[in-house]
């Protein structure tokens, strides 16, 4: 029996909430292992569309949602979430969400520090949710961050927050933004602290538990591998490991409890924020491609930049990630186009890569390689079964398969729940 961790391949938005809702009919437990409120998952179920972006997306299955120590949890977030998904008829409390209570917290100072600092870069922004992700995982390093476990107790609070304005207000201050009172900041987290404690505990328990009774987990994954601290295209990254390693430390699991690495794509690519992105469309395919695809972002409501699928860096992703499936999401939006192109390398001034260099200065240089498949006529969208795809569709996805290394066992073919069409069960290893 395999444990089933889901993760983005390219720059975030590839579905993976679809999947990770689709698949949670097949697992006990959902678990978000890293990132936070930064994430935006949309999840269409019949006539309810579902946006999530801190709580686990299997708990719309009526699934345990756990959140991880990996996790940035910012309160109000939470509660305003919990209270929005409520509204729609989803039952969470404690009883079907459980946070680590080793959870380091987001502060109101941490999105004022994200957006000061953004607002410093001017042209060089990084272009961040402005939801104080980076700041948080920052204060986590530096051993300053105020965790989960720590609202019960006053006086670590205090001293807590002590230490976390001398920083930040300096900061804060130094970038002309308006320092933070200890006073108002103590007062919140106290009323705050009966709201979250009774979803706190050490989860990593539960999970070995559920490990040892034989339930399925289903690691859901925030981001992408294109935006890892490590092997994403840094500093236009998020501040956190996103490839699937991270799912043991951000839920306090060992790693071969992590199961099957399945890694999303879109058939096409898409971004949000700054940062190289060779084969980024700057034409009418490109805006087609964002107005068929609903591209704009679920969080900040920006529009994604969009572009051709780019195969050297999903094998890139593939490798680093240890992707052993891949779902590929979004096939119909492609319908209808003459021709595709595929990236299977870049030009870096004069020379062939097979992946994307380091350097920011030869990312931002590199040009696209392409190879040309022919397009498809007949639809895909709502398709629940290989023998209803065109031909070429069905080219397209081995072709694909062969680029990055991967075998693709799911498909997506519209936001719906059951419009997926599944090859080989995750869960079976
Ligand atoms: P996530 O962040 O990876 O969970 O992805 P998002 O939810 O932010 O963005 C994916 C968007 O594409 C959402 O609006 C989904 O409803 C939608 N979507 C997912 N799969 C498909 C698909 O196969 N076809 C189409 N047309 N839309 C899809
Ligand atoms: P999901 O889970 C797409 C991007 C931001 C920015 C960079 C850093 O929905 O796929 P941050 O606020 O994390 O410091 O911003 O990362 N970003 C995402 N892009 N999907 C996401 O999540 C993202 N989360 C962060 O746009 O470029
Ligand atoms: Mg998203």
């Amino acid at each position: 029996m395999a444990n089933v961790a889901v993760i983005g391949a390219q720059w975030g938005d590839e579905g993976k909430g679809k999947v990770v809702d689709w698949l949670a009919s097949r697992a006990d437990i959902v678990v978000r292992f890293q990132g936070g409120h930064n994430a935006g998952h949309t999840l269409v179920v019949g006539n309810q569309t579902y946006k999530l972006s801190l709580l686990p997306s299997g708990l719309v299955r009526g699934k345990l949602g756990i959140i991880g120590n990996g996790v940035v949890v910012d309160p109000e977030a939470l509660l305003a979430e919990i209270a929005r998904v409520r509204a729609q008829g989803l039952a969470v409390g404690p009883e079907t969400l459980r946070i680590a209570e080793n959870a380091p917290l987001i502060l109101p100072l941490h999105a004022a520090l994200d957006q000061a600092r953004e607002a410093a870069r001017g042209a060089r922004r990084i272009g961040t949710t402005g939801r104080g992700i980076g700041p948080a995982y920052e204060d986590k390093v530096a051993r300053r961050a105020i965790r989960l476990a720590d609202l019960g107790e006053p006086e670590t609070l205090s001293a807590r927050l002590d230490e976390l304005l001398l920083h930040h207000n300096t900061l804060l201050q130094g970038l002309g933004a308006e320092p933070f009172s200890k006073d108002v900041l103590l007062a919140r987290l106290t009323e705050l602290a009966p709201l979250l404690l009774p979803y706190a505990e050490p989860v990593w328990e539960r999970l070995d538990e559920a490990r040892r009774a034989g339930r399925r987990i289903l690691f859901e994954g925030a981001q992408a591998v294109m935006l890892d601290v490590d092997h994403g295209t840094y500093p236009f990254v998020t501040s956190s490991n996103t490839v699937a390693a991270t799912a043991a430390a951000g839920a306090g699991v060992g790693p071969a409890a992590v199961g099957t690495v399945l890694g999303i794509a879109k058939a096409y690519c898409t971004r949000v924020g700054s940062g190289p992105f060779p084969t980024e469309l700057h034409d009418e395919t490109g805006r087609l491609l964002g107005e068929r695809g609903h591209e704009f972002g679920t969080v900040t409501g920006r529009p994604r930049r969009c572009g051709w699928f780019d195969a050297a860096l999903v094998r890139q992703a593939v490798k680093v990630a240890g992707i052993q499936g891949l779902a590929l999401t979004k096939l119909d939006v492609l319908d209808g186009l003459p021709e595709l192109r595929v990236g299977v390398g870049y030009r870096i001034g004069g020379e062939s890569f097979r992946h994307l260099p380091a350097a920011p200065g030869a990312q931002a240089a590199a040009v696209p390689v392409y190879e040309t498949l022919a397009g498809w006529q007949g639809s895909t969208r709502g398709a629940r079964s290989w023998a209803e795809l065109p031909a070429a569709a069905v080219k397209y996805v081995r072709r694909i398969e062969e680029l990055v290394e991967a075998p693709v066992i799911l498909l997506s073919t519209s936001p719906e729940r059951d419009d997926t069409i599944l090859m080989r069960d995750p869960f079976e290893g």
